[in-house]
């Protein structure tokens, strides 16, 4: 045996959706953080500041619904809403069971109504002890005499799916690819200058043509800045909270093949945003070139000579959310054609 770094291992966990109602609407939060508490008895543990918990105190009552692969792309997309209205996205169709605010998620392989006997209270986090009134397994994960038969039931674990793929890759090394997010939220710790380096060391490894290597980069983290970049479209106010971005450049005077540099710079902020995932970093592409108007607003903040064009900028940091880059299956067949189209 070989000593590793401290860290706890009951890895993987399940991968659960604990529903409620709050503020006269139904809530879900997805859970990896749940383990039995004695035989008959469950502990949700959930982070404090999360708005759910406002529901689950008034109430006293949730459902722990288990999560299967069809529903797994589902959950990721309920992780990076959180904090947004996630009832809007009209997720998960749903029942009551005896329980009025405990919603039951209908296609969910497994589904418990449970009260909260009791909430043990640390600094960050509610710890919920529950208490299951009544469970719902769907037919199909049922035996004859109905019994769960586990030749059909598969619960997914929490980061599943990327463990699956990774083993079938034989290592972690493509994992980035699989699990990289547009990460928005961002703690309030300053990104080391050598994790900057790093990232603009991945960038510049790109392809380019003819290895022009097209690109610049501008990293700014003076927080006034930053500020006024956030104003440079509606859709980029979390360069504002970010403790660094960076404005990838084309450069006129080092493109040789002048009509290739958008893929040039392309291909860095995506091995940039790769690079920031396996850093522990998230990271989220903010499109400039070819809007006239974001590019004009970022040349005038900085004063640029004519011949740096803003391509896009790259708004970073430690993300909020540790599970913020996680993998999301988008493999589509019909995206893909042999030979011939049709
Ligand atoms: C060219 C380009 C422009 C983008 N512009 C923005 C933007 O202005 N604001 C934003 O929040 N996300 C922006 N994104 C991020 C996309 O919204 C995001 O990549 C997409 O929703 C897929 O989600 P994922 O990155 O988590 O896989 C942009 C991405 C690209 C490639």
């Amino acid at each position: 045996m070989k000593r590793i770094e401290k860290t706890i291992h009951i890895y993987p966990t399940l991968d659960t959706v604990v529903g409620t109602v709050t503020d006269g609407r139904v809530s879900w939060m997805n859970i990896v953080c749940v383990g039995m508490w004695g035989p008959e008895q469950m502990v949700i543990s959930i982070g404090k500041l999360h708005c759910i918990n406002k529901g689950l105190l008034e109430n006293r009552t949730m459902s722990v619904n288990m999560v299967d692969e069809s529903m797994l792309a589902r959950v990721r997309r309920l992780e990076t809403a959180a904090g947004e209205d996630e009832n809007s996205l009209h997720i998960f169709d749903y029942f009551s069971g005896e329980l009025s605010s405990a919603p039951l998620i209908a296609e969910a392989p497994l589904a418990m109504e449970c009260r909260i006997a009791d909430i043990i209270e640390t600094d960050t986090h509610y710890n919920y002890i529950v208490t299951p009134v009544d469970t719902y397994a769907r037919e199909d994960i049922l035996t004859d005499i109905g019994e769960i038969d586990y030749d059909k039931y598969h619960p997914a674990l929490s980061g599943m799916p990327a463990i699956k793929m990774n083993s079938d890759r034989g290592g972690k090394k493509m994992e980035a690819i699989f699990n990289r997010r547009s990460v928005r939220q961002y703690q309030d710790r300053a990104v080391e200058d050598e994790k900057l380096e790093k990232l603009l060391r991945a960038a510049m490894q790109a392809p380019s043509a003819g290895n022009q290597q097209s690109s610049e980069f501008l990293v700014v983290r003076d927080r006034d800045s930053l500020e006024r970049l956030s104003g440079m479209s509606p859709y980029s106010k979390m360069i504002a909270k970010a403790p660094a971005a960076i404005v990838l450049l084309g450069s006129a005077k080092r493109m040789r093949y002048a009509e290739n540099w958008e893929q040039d710079l392309g291909a860095a902020a995506e091995n940039l945003l790769l690079e920031a995932v396996e850093l522990g970093l998230g990271a989220v592409w903010l499109g400039v070139h070819p809007l006239e108007e974001r590019v004009d607003y970022i040349r005038r903040q900085f004063s640029l000579p004519d011949d740096l064009r803003p391509f896009a900028v790259i708004a970073l940091g430690y993300p909020q959310n540790e599970n913020a880059n996680h993998f999301e299956d988008r493999w589509d067949a019909s995206r893909v054609h042999y030979e011939k189209i049709g």
